[in-house]
């Protein structure tokens, strides 16, 4: 299949800066992909959203080298508002991101200048509050609503474009446990459904519990990228990437010989783990005793 996206040896360095902020990042992503891109802070993730939804390089300046194609399109050759049919952007500040009053509002917003008809608009509107979970929230004003209502309202409002490609900047940063979750399990509706996501985020324990793909970026380049087993097979740590705890203990485990099995990168795939090895002792002691007798 051919990838929907494809960067080859990106390189952008922001004007005045003394170093690039990417430096020859070449990845490209499948159409329906769920992908987690994570990284230390300055890594570079912030500037890898911006190359695809083309604010890097129309807002920030600078020079952006190498190729970014976006379903097709030479993306960099495009305005971030022509992109924006594509990729649909959702950023860190539940408040900063919404413009409008009320969340029907707030979907209504993007969608005006589409062309499209009423009934269309209504649909789309329905369609979307449904797949973030916000049906009962339609006639609600954003300020009363939770931070994670404002990121989902944020997501419903990029879906109401119809973009192929969702790429979200650390939408959960300012969300607690339950806020976090509710937003990926927006999100993996909206996999379910082939729209293609692209999430960044430093809780790699929860981006875990959910994304399909892994891509670990550090001092602009490229360190990891595969299924999330792949990556986390290896400690992140000597990238300054905090470990799933899940994770780090099945790599204790498969280290000392306790466990042969793959690593467990969910809480589920954890416990499955344990049950195993309680398994393996229950018959081990079993053995024993009959030794014994
Ligand atoms: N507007 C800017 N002008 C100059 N340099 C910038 C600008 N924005 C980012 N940088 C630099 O580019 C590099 C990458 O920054 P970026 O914001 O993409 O990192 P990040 O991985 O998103 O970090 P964080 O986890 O803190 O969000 C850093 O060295 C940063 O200082
Ligand atoms: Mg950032």
């Amino acid at each position: 299949m051919h990838p929907i996206i494809e960067l080859q040896d990106v390189r952008f360095r922001y004007p005045r800066a003394n170093h690039d902020a990417l430096r020859g990042v070449s990845f490209s992503v499948p159409p329906g992909a769920f992908l987690g891109i994570t990284g230390p802070t300055g890594a570079g993730k912030t500037t890898l959203c911006h190359c695809l939804n083309g604010l890097v390089p129309h807002h920030t300046g600078g020079e952006l080298l190498g190729m970014v194609a976006i379903d097709g399109m030479d993306a960099p050759t495009f305005s971030p508002a022509e992109l924006a049919r594509t990729v649909g952007s959702v950023f860190q500040d539940p408040d900063g991101q919404l413009v409008a009053e009320t969340v029907e509002e707030e979907i209504v917003f993007g969608m005006e200048n589409m062309g499209l008809t009423r009934s269309e608009m209504e649909e789309r509107l329905v369609e979307v509050l449904a797949l973030v979970g916000l049906e009962s929230q339609r006639y609600e004003q954003n300020r009363i609503l939770s931070g994670g209502q404002k990121q989902r309202l944020a997501i419903a409002a990029a879906l109401a474009m119809a973009p192929k490609i969702l790429v979200l900047d650390e939408p959960t940063s300012e969300l607690d446990p339950k806020g976090t979750h509710d937003v990926y399990q927006a999100l993996k509706m909206l996999s379910r459904r082939g729209i293609t996501i692209l999430i960044v985020d430093h809780k790699v324990q929860v981006m875990a519990e959910y994304v399909h793909d892994m891509l670990v970026i550090a001092g602009g380049e490229i360190v990891a990228h595969g299924p999330t087993h792949q990556v986390l097979r290896q400690d992140l740590s000597q990238y300054g990437v905090a470990n799933p705890a899940v994770s780090k203990f099945g790599r204790q485990l498969i280290a000392r010989n306790l466990w042969l099995g793959d690593v467990p990168v969910t809480m589920e795939e954890g416990l499955g783990v344990l049950e195993a090895l309680r398994g393996q002792t229950a018959s081990g002691m079993g053995q024993q005793g009959m030794n014994g007798g």
